[in-house]
């Protein structure tokens, strides 16, 4: 099976995974395989190593979009027959943006973008990144100037965390302590009651009266906008149903990566949304399929003698325990997915920084493509 094949038909790619198995890399070696096949392709990166996002021009955050400029790919003798465009996704601006698009005023626009409360809220409550990633997504489908979007996922320890990070917007604004303060008057005199009056009181005493303020102001402008912000994460949510969509499962073949994979998948199978199959990163492959119980010392010793090919067997076979270890824990994500797509892309023997280092992982990804395509 070829990523290809995996993404006919879909306008958007999720890859999704826990931290540090090569989701990055991964997403920008699928962008690249498939607009290198013809297509206008977008990668949204999250947290690009700094060598991978200098050499795909992304110097600077800022959410703007790069095209990787064709004579680039020429310099490597990489065919490049579509467009190959890449952002980093800038969790901060794009909140902004959508604030900036939703004031109803000026005054409301820069109020809330000046408000302490707001700036803490944008960067600091659990999810925002992960929802804001979804939101910047969602726009990019609206626009409709690419043939295909891909989504690398933030870096978080347990890949279920972007799945609940709208839910968890919405329930943010749903909450009960939100609609206490978005109800018309209770910043006003009139709540400064018993309760609210001990509760506020305190809050002056650790935080200073401009934290009352900042509060006041920032429930009484982002009230109104709440509500249609919280329909957008309804909407964003939706596309991650749509039947153009499709979920890759990121994974490396570390134990724990696998069973995080296992309950992603169980995941995804329990919300309905639609997975297209699983990439195990970082593979350590076997040298041979048949030398499996050969032992090597023998050999070795009539060509290097004793002590050294000691040492060298003793290497090589830590190796194969390695490659054994990974060959069990992938067969076990294999028999979950019972026949689910499963693509293995080896470690290689160097970090992956550059337009080289991504079409040779793509390679892999793309590795048993039909030939009639
Ligand atoms: N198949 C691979 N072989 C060798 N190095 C890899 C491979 N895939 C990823 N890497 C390297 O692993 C590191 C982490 O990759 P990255 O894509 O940033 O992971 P994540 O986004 O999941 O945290 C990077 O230095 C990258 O170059
Ligand atoms: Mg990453």
């Amino acid at each position: 099976m070829s990523v290809a094949e995996l993404l006919d038909g879909r306008h958007v790619c999720v890859c999704a995974g826990s931290g540090g198995v090569g989701k990055t890399t991964t997403s920008a070696a699928i962008a690249m395989g498939m607009a290198a096949r013809g297509l206008k392709v977008a990668v949204v990166t999250i947290d690009p190593a700094k060598r991978l996002a200098t050499s795909l021009g992304l110097e600077e955050l800022g959410n703007a979009e790069q095209r990787i400029d064709h004579e680039l790919f020429e310099r490597h003798g990489l065919e490049m027959r579509g467009e190959l465009w890449a952002m980093m996704l800038d969790a901060k601006r794009t909140w902004d943006d959508m604030i900036e698009r939703r004031a109803p005023d000026v005054q409301t626009r820069d109020a809330i973008l000046g408000n302490r409360i707001y700036q803490q809220l944008s960067t600091a409550v659990a999810g925002t990144t992960e929802y804001m990633a979804l939101e910047r997504l969602y726009e990019l489908h609206e626009e409709r100037r690419y043939d295909l979007l891909v989504l690398d996922t933030p870096p978080t320890r347990q890949a279920l965390d972007f799945l609940d990070a709208p839910h968890r917007l919405s329930r943010f604004i749903d909450s009960r302590s939100l609609q206490f303060f978005l109800r018309p008057g209770v910043l006003g005199v009139r709540a400064f009651g018993r309760g609210t009056g001990l509760m506020f009181g305190a809050l002056k005493r650790v935080t200073g009266s401009d934290f009352l303020r900042d509060l006041s102001e920032f429930f009484g402008a982002f009230g109104d906008m709440a509500i249609g912000i919280r329909e957008r994460a309804g909407k964003a949510t939706e596309l991650l149903a749509d039947r153009r969509t499709t979920f890759l499962l990121i994974t490396s073949p570390r134990r724990d990566a696998i069973d995080d994979a296992v309950f992603f998948r169980r995941r995804l199978r329990d919300e309905h949304l639609p997975f297209g199959g699983a990439i195990v990163n970082r593979v350590h492959e076997a040298m041979s399929a048949d030398d499996e119980d050969a032992s090597v010392e023998e050999d070795l010793a009539a060509l290097l003698g004793q002590p050294l090919a000691g040492k060298v067997a003793r290497n090589y076979e830590a190796y194969r325990r390695v490659t054994r270890r990974d060959r069990e824990n992938v067969d076990a994500l294999e028999r979950e997915l019972g026949g689910e797509p499963l693509i293995r892309v080896p470690l290689l023997d160097d970090d992956v920084h550059d337009l080289p280092g991504l079409a040779e992982i793509a390679e892999h990804l793309f590795a048993e493509e039909a030939v009639a395509a």
